[in-house]
């Protein structure tokens, strides 16, 4: 199936960007993040201290983590207690959610769930390590970045309270699958652009390496 790979930085606009790729195309779209969100969130519910990462490979079989994705809808992330993927975007979810991961165990499980979303349909797939470590062998591999200013003024007009530049130091600096530029992929500044011309230029690379539009 095809993956188009999208990663950046946090508040990079991959969302919006991923969003509007997988409608032109008729792709479904999957927010990685959200996976690392939910079981984030859960952790914090069940009191699993992400200084504990045993306790925490442990309970990962029991979330219950399923992501279901569809050609124009955003993805739904379900879990044992939530069905709506509600309080994934809370302040306690953003500072905690580079630790847990960063974690190998929370990575593997992922990317488990992020294969089979990626066996089932051809997506559009966003986060940071898409392109480097979940689907490496796909020719469309984008990273979409945009200053630190752009990014944190993004995340204020949302009214989100979220340390982006803390969160990005921690992604960029983990052991395992950080993020970085995936080799080959089409680098993005959209610090002056808008997303008509994000999404313009992004479709007409996907057309050079002959990913036909609808
Ligand atoms: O895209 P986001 O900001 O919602 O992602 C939340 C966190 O999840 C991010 O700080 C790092 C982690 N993440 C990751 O490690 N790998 C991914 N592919 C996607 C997100």
């Amino acid at each position: 199936m095809t993956v188009i790979a999208i990663d950046g930085p946090a508040a990079s606009g991959k969302s919006s960007v991923s969003r509007r790729i997988a409608a032109t195309l008729g792709f479904a779209v999957v927010n990685s993040g959200a996976l690392y969100r939910a079981v984030t969130r859960e952790m914090i519910l069940r009191g699993i201290d992400v200084s504990h990462p045993n306790d925490v490979e442990r309970e990962l079989p029991h979330l219950g983590l399923v992501c279901e994705a569809e050609p124009g809808a955003d993805c739904k992330v379900r879990t044992t207690t939530s069905i709506d993927g509600s309080h994934l975007r809370d302040e306690a979810v953003n500072a905690l959610v580079s630790g847990y991961a960063a974690l190998p165990a929370v990575r593997r499980f992922v990317n488990a769930e992020l294969h089979r979303v990626g066996a089932t349909r051809p997506v559009v797939m966003e986060g940071r390590d898409i392109g480097t470590a979940v689907f490496p062998e796909t020719p469309f591999k984008i990273y979409i970045d945009a200053s630190p200013e752009v990014r944190s003024a993004r995340r204020a007009r949302e009214g989100l309270n979220d340390r982006i530049s803390e969160r990005d130091r921690l992604d960029s600096s983990r052991t395992a699958d950080p993020l970085r530029v995936a080799a080959g992929a089409f680098v993005l500044d959209t610090s002056d652009l808008d997303l008509d011309q994000v999404c313009a230029r992004v479709m007409d690379h996907l057309a050079s390496l002959g990913l036909p539009s609808r």
